[in-house]
């Protein structure tokens, strides 16, 4: 194959780009929402690679161009593809379904044909820019079929791909009209990595049911052409670059930030934060039920506590989103009636997204942490929570149902759905003693410290170079 000297031998497939085109012309990118960008990030940028993705406005025709040092490489996506494709199959059909249909999915043709197209596209951008031989790392539920095309369209690169999200045990999986195209697809890669050994588990389950290919202890017997060939679908959690946030947590300006975030809430004797894009997997009707209980009951004193509760936008134009906004949004009205005073507010709720420095700032304000996720793939804020807390206080409350916990061993563990069980996690981790504080977070802390990004690509990364032997 005969290519140009200026294709990249490392290139990373997301659906977004880690920049998002804004109207402001002064300012024109600002950092996209999700975990999937906050992760890929620093991996990128020790990379000398190419991100191809898209740059997330409507009809944005852009060549290829250099951001912060990392070269990105757009696609176009319509109108109608971000209906049908995004919003759609991705949406309302992939994320309902693989985090255990806790709202229900839609099944409609004409999204799967629009997904079908838009996988192709990335498929050929990719193929466009690889250089000969090259590592290509696609990434997340919204370009599954991925794989698979671009093996078709270049045999010679070796292909990776990531599942941010939970892959769902074979009994939900199944109602999937399209379940055997799916797995067809991600099987085009060398090595599939999920977040839990309980989803590749699960993925490796519906190879067996829907091909009655042979998986053993994580390799895939694939058939090909003729012949046969290996894939590898194994766990590999992912995380963050805890050194970053200790080192914005050490900065002078950010810990007064934090005391500032505590003064003007009137210095409570405890600050509870919630962090998350404003999602029905993230549990966040849940944790208000609970809090909002024990205010009445007493057990919390509302002059004593806050909950600061960060909802950022997110999939806007998604009818249970928009539903979702509407009941977060009357439950929080509700006990800011019932407990508010003139200078003091049960409920600081937030639909924003902030910078960097203002989540540390608002981690380091917080006593306590509560990531109550009804089904979370990883959950990053937790880690980001527990690499900010540099004076090893703090307490996190973690929902079993989030990849974290598998990790997070150490942290106040709770199921989101049963309420009372979340507000006696919620009173325990209030009073919970200096001495116990450390304690955990001394642990905690360690197992981020253990596996930070770099750890995560880097393992990943070693287990698809293996590959290039055995193709
Ligand atoms: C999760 C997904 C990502 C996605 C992010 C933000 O983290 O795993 O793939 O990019 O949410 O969602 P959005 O739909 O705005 O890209």
């Amino acid at each position: 194959m005969n290519l140009p000297q200026d294709r990249a031998d490392f290139v990373v497939v997301s659906n977004r780009l880690p920049v998002d085109r804004t109207d402001d012309d002064d300012d024109p990118w600002r950092h996209s929402p999700g975990g999937l960008v906050t992760a890929l990030e620093p991996v990128m940028r020790a990379a000398d690679g190419a991100w191809v993705g898209w740059p997330g406005r409507a009809g944005l025709d852009l060549p290829p161009f250099t951001f912060d040092g990392m070269s990105l490489v757009p696609v176009r996506l319509s109108e109608d593809d971000i209906a049908e494709y995004y919003e759609g199959f991705s949406n309302d059909t992939i994320w309902p379904l693989y985090h255990d249909v806790i709202a229900a999915p839609t099944y409609h043709r004409a999204w799967w044909d629009a997904y079908v197209k838009v996988n192709r596209r990335f498929a050929e951008a990719t193929a466009d820019v690889a250089a000969h031989g090259a590592t290509v790392w696609v990434q997340d539920y919204q370009l599954q079929l991925v794989p698979r095309l671009l093996r078709e369209l270049r045999p010679d690169v070796l292909i990776g791909y990531f599942h941010h999200i939970p892959f769902p045990a074979y009994g939900i999986y199944s109602q999937l009209p399209w379940r055997r195209q799916v797995i067809d697809g991600l099987l085009g890669a060398d090595v599939i990595g999920f977040q839990r050994v309980a989803d590749a588990g699960n993925f490796a389950r519906a190879v067996r049911r829907l091909f009655g290919y042979e998986t053993k202890a994580g390799s895939i017997t694939v058939p090909e052409g003729d012949g046969v060939r290996r894939a590898v679908a194994k766990a590999y959690p992912i995380s963050i670059d805890g050194a970053q946030y200790e080192e914005l947590a050490r900065r002078p300006e950010i810990q007064a930030r934090a005391r500032e975030i505590r003064e003007s809430l009137g210095n409570p004797r405890a600050i509870l934060l919630g962090v998350d894009r404003l999602d029905y997997t993230k549990g966040i009707r849940h944790r208000l039920k609970a809090y909002g209980e024990l205010l009445d009951e007493g057990r919390l004193d509302s002059e004593d506590v806050t909950l600061i509760q960060v909802a950022s936008p997110s999939r806007e134009r998604v009818a249970a989103y928009m539903q979702l906004r509407d009941e977060i949004e009357l439950m929080v009205g509700r006990i800011n009636g019932d407990f508010d005073t003139v200078g003091h507010s049960a409920v600081r709720y937030l639909h924003h997204s902030y910078p960097r420095d203002e989540m540390v700032a608002l981690y380091l304000a917080a006593d306590v942490m509560l990531v109550t996720a009804l089904r979370d793939g990883m959950n990053l804020v937790a880690k980001e929570y527990v690499a900010s807390r540099i004076d090893g206080r703090g307490a996190l409350v973690l929902s079993e149902f989030a990849g974290a916990a598998d990790e997070l061993t150490q942290a106040v563990r709770v199921n989101p759905h049963d309420i009372e069980g979340v507000k006696d996690a919620i009173v325990a981790a209030v009073e919970m003693s200096d001495a116990e504080q450390r304690r955990r977070m001394r642990a905690l802390r360690r197992r981020v410290r253990v596996n930070d990004v770099a750890g995560w690509s880097r393992r990943f990364l070693a287990d698809l170079e293996a590959m290039r032997g055995s193709r």
